[in-house]
């Protein structure tokens, strides 16, 4: 089993790639096509997938893939199961496997829904040829929260989680979400992830998971979306650094952010800065984006069969520059380079 997830780590610890979330819940992905005006089937759900997974040359800066369970049994157009078709690419298929969310009653506080039958689950999901899984907490910040309460419990549920997975040989993505819905300050994010992380990280060592067989899938220390003054590229990524530093073990092989309703370019900014800081960092950073790395191509696609080559491309630009961004090698004038020309190297 060990040998297994080893094995996985190994091919998503691939200097200069990231992972791509494309695991949005049938809910999640009908808000998307909705922001463009396309009815959410199975098949548009299908064809907006199938965009993103047969772009050309994705490989060389994604190296797994996070599909919702939907996809798993869906084809591209050439008639290959998304799963194997990722898989022949050389990028590893991993799996969606939380629930969703549910309230706390009588707070405004989430916990994660899923750990029921999970081990059933994954052995479904492994036929299929997923590696590794995903599973989402969130923590909103006001004035009241984050509790403790709601601190401990999705630590503990994302502890379980790892657990179960790693028995079955399946590489957990481990996700706390401290949002940034809110008019809050980096301090106060700051101390919320404090906080998530450091009780995260004790959970995970209770139920005895390996930690080198884990992947982290944070949110980074960053102002509240609607706070005045919010902080500059250079603070977001020294206070990201410096909470993950003192809360996470040097054992964990790589940590993959989120990028959490941040802008692509910001995104992608804040990466390249963690890693020009001129820090040595124990882990791999990169990133496990969505929006940031979809959404470019939602908007150049509007559900039309001409635009899919541009969607393709707008893809492809987010996916390269979060490449560079892995190695500190973006910088922000490549955002109006055109994609044919030569930036990378
Ligand atoms: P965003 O990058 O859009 O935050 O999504 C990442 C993700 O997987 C959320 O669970």
């Amino acid at each position: 089993m060990g040998n297994e997830l080893k094995q996985t780590i190994k091919e998503m610890v691939a200097v200069g790639k990231g992972i791509l979330a494309a695991d949005e819940s049938v809910k999640t992905a009908t808000k998307r096509l909705a922001s463009i005006n396309v009815e959410s089937t199975e098949e548009t759900r299908r064809q907006y997938r199938n965009l993103m997974l047969t772009s050309p040359e994705i490989e060389k800066y994604i190296c797994g893939v996070i599909l919702f369970e939907e996809t798993l049994s869906q084809k591209s157009d050439s008639g290959i199961l998304f799963p194997k078709l990722l898989a022949q690419r050389g990028i590893v298929p991993g799996i969606k496997v939380d629930e969703g969310l549910a309230e706390f009653e009588g707070s405004i506080e989430q916990y994660t829904k899923g750990l029921d039958g999970l081990g059933e689950r994954l052995e479904k999901y492994k036929e299929y040829g997923c590696r590794f899984a995903k599973w989402r907490a969130v923590y909103s910040i006001s004035e009241t929260t984050p509790t403790e309460m709601a601190i401990r419990r999705n630590a503990q549920d994302l502890a379980k989680y790892a657990k179960t997975c790693q028995e079955h040989g399946v590489v957990p993505i481990v996700e706390p979400e401290v949002l940034i819905d809110g008019a809050h300050s980096i301090d106060a994010c700051h101390k919320a992830t404090e906080k998530v992380l450091r009780e995260v990280f004790s959970a995970l060592k209770r139920e005895n998971v390996m930690i080198d067989c884990a992947i982290l899938k944070p949110s980074m220390v960053i102002s509240g979306k609607e706070a005045n003054n919010r902080a500059g590229v250079d603070e977001v990524a020294k206070r990201t650094i410096k909470v993950l530093k003192a809360n996470v073990p040097p054992e964990l092989p790589s940590i993959n952010f989120l990028s959490g309703g941040q802008t692509p370019q910001e995104a992608t900014a804040h990466l390249n800065r963690m890693h020009t800081l001129n820090e040595s960092l124990p882990w791999y950073v990169s990133f496990s984006y969505a929006r940031a790395l979809q959404d470019p191509a939602l908007k150049a696609w509007q559900g039309k069969d001409e635009n899919i080559r541009a969607a393709q491309q707008a893809f492809l630009k987010r996916a390269k520059l979060n490449s560079l961004a892995a190695m500190g090698k973006y910088k922000e004038e490549m955002e109006n380079m055109d994609l044919d020309m030569a930036i990378l190297n």
